[in-house]
């Protein structure tokens, strides 16, 4: 019996497929997920410049995909296009075992009692960014958290709290941010494996920049060892063992710092941005939710917070697709994929599971309480091999600021209606007015009773 053709959005012609290719560079995953709701849960996408691309919704097949040996799926070449930003040398586009041998080596600043050292950090980095928030005016909370965890993850990275000195080293990172949400990427990876456009002078230039902040920290490690340097010390220090001594080679060169350094950074601050400003708009939304929040805040406690943040990342993962690339045939449930198909997983998709969660639009942060979340059905940090190095730093430092704000501020949203997606898709879920917020720190604070609208 001939295997089922994977299911398609409709007959393409050329025209379309190209039309429609196009709009997928630019529009990304919602227009992926409009096309699983009509379509179902596998679909044939044909994305110019991508080679051939499956996007998947289906929770089971995830599950399987994530749990496919790393020489069948590559994870490396799945999330290709970040290379373009993070560099050929990050560990994110490295596949098995170099993948690996990194993972373990940076995994030691980003797990475990470790991160209790970041708390007066990060608590130090709130206090500094709502004193300079305008007391009462309406402002982005999207934009104000991005400059606060970038402001968390220089701090940390580097081991530094002068706020010169923490301005001078994020600027260029901030700037290579922007670039990589920018909606120019994803068309500037297509025509790149298209064989053109292959100089991109922004780029290099902000590039040659983050060298000139980033090369004299590493030789200063390097030549200062005992100096404390934050988790660039940590990376330069880093020995890895194979079982049978050191592997080979034992530590990070100066280029995989420096890619790693990057992938940290922006990995691990628009993404968390974007999810504070998702729970600070669902709070405001939720008075009852926001009065629990609060009181672990002032009473001690995170259960509940994390519960709440959990069900956050489960509406709104800010990262809503990963992907893995097949090296050979591959059987997907009732599918057979070609050599180089690139498989897009819907994470948001699985994240509202009718079979997993009730009411699956609903935000109910309960769900979380006192059960943790099933590793298949809840994937805002991806899985397998690849899952987020950085999700228990970002639960942490989630918790840490949300407690700040709560603690030593008071909060109202501007419009009555909850945030929603944007109507167009970038590579980060957005809230699309940015969650607007008005702010009045707690000595400031509006009479209690006064209405909040
Ligand atoms: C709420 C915050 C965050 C979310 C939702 C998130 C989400 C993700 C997702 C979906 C992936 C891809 C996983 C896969 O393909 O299976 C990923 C990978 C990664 N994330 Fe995060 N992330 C967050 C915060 C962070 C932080 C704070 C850091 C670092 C400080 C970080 C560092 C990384 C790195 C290095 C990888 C690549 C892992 C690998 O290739 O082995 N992330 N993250």
């Amino acid at each position: 019996m001939r295997p089922p053709a994977l299911p398609a959005p409709g007959p393409l012609s050329p025209l379309f497929g190209g039309l429609y290719a196009a709009a997928y560079g630019i529009g990304g995953q919602q227009l992926a997920t409009q096309m699983v709701r009509r379509v179902g849960p596998v679909v044939a996408l044909p994305v110019l410049g991508y080679g051939p691309v499956v996007a998947v919704a289906d929770p089971a097949l995830v599950k399987q995909v994530f749990a496919a040996k790393p020489d069948v799926l590559l994870g490396g070449e799945g999330v290709g296009p970040a290379a373009a930003i993070y560099g050929r040398w990050s560990m994110f586009v490295q596949e098995e075992p170099e993948h690996l041998r990194r993972r373990k080596l940076m995994t030691p600043p980003l797990h475990g009692s470790v991160l209790d050292g970041y708390v007066p950090i990060i608590e130090q980095a709130t206090r500094a960014a709502m004193a300079h928030w305008p007391a009462g005016r309406p402002m982005r909370m999207l934009e104000a958290a991005r400059e606060l965890t970038l402001d968390v993850i220089i701090r940390v990275m580097f081991g530094v709290d002068d706020a010169d000195e923490v301005t001078r080293l994020g600027a260029p990172f901030d700037d290579l941010l922007l670039l990589a949400i920018s909606e120019e990427t994803p068309v500037r990876y297509a025509a790149r494996r298209l064989g053109a456009l292959r100089m991109w002078g922004r780029l290099q230039g902000i590039n040659r920049r983050i060298d000139d902040v980033l090369m004299p920290l590493i030789a200063d490690r390097r030549a200062y060892p005992g100096r404390p340097a934050g988790i660039l010390g940590m990376l330069v220090d880093a020995r890895a063992e194979n079982g049978e001594g050191f592997s080979d080679p034992p530590g990070l060169s100066d280029n995989e710092i420096r890619a790693d350094l990057i992938t940290l950074v922006l990995a691990g601050h628009e993404t968390t941005a974007t999810t504070l400003a998702w729970v600070m708009d669902l709070l405001l939304h939720h008075p009852q939710v926001l009065e629990q929040v609060r009181a672990e805040a002032l009473g001690g406690g995170s259960t509940y917070t994390e519960a709440v943040i959990n069900e956050t990342l489960r509406l709104f993962p800010p990262a809503p697709i990963t992907g893995r690339m097949t090296t050979g045939r591959y059987q997907l449930g009732d599918y057979t994929l070609e050599p180089g198909t690139r498989i897009v997983l819907l994470l948001d998709a699985v994240n509202r599971d009718p079979a997993s969660y009730p009411e699956p639009d609903e935000f109910r942060p309960e769900r979380f309480v006192g059960a943790r979340p099933q590793p298949h059905a809840w994937v805002p940090f991806g899985g397998g091999i690849k899952r987020c190095i950085g999700a228990a730093f970002a639960m942490r430092e989630l918790t840490t600021v949300l407690h700040t704000l709560l603690r030593e501020g008071r909060f109202e949203a501007v419009s009555k209606n909850p945030e929603t997606p944007p109507w167009r898709a970038a590579p980060v879920l957005v809230p699309r007015n940015g969650s607007r917020v008005r702010f009045w720190p707690v000595e400031a604070a509006r009479p209690a009773g006064r209405s909040r609208r």
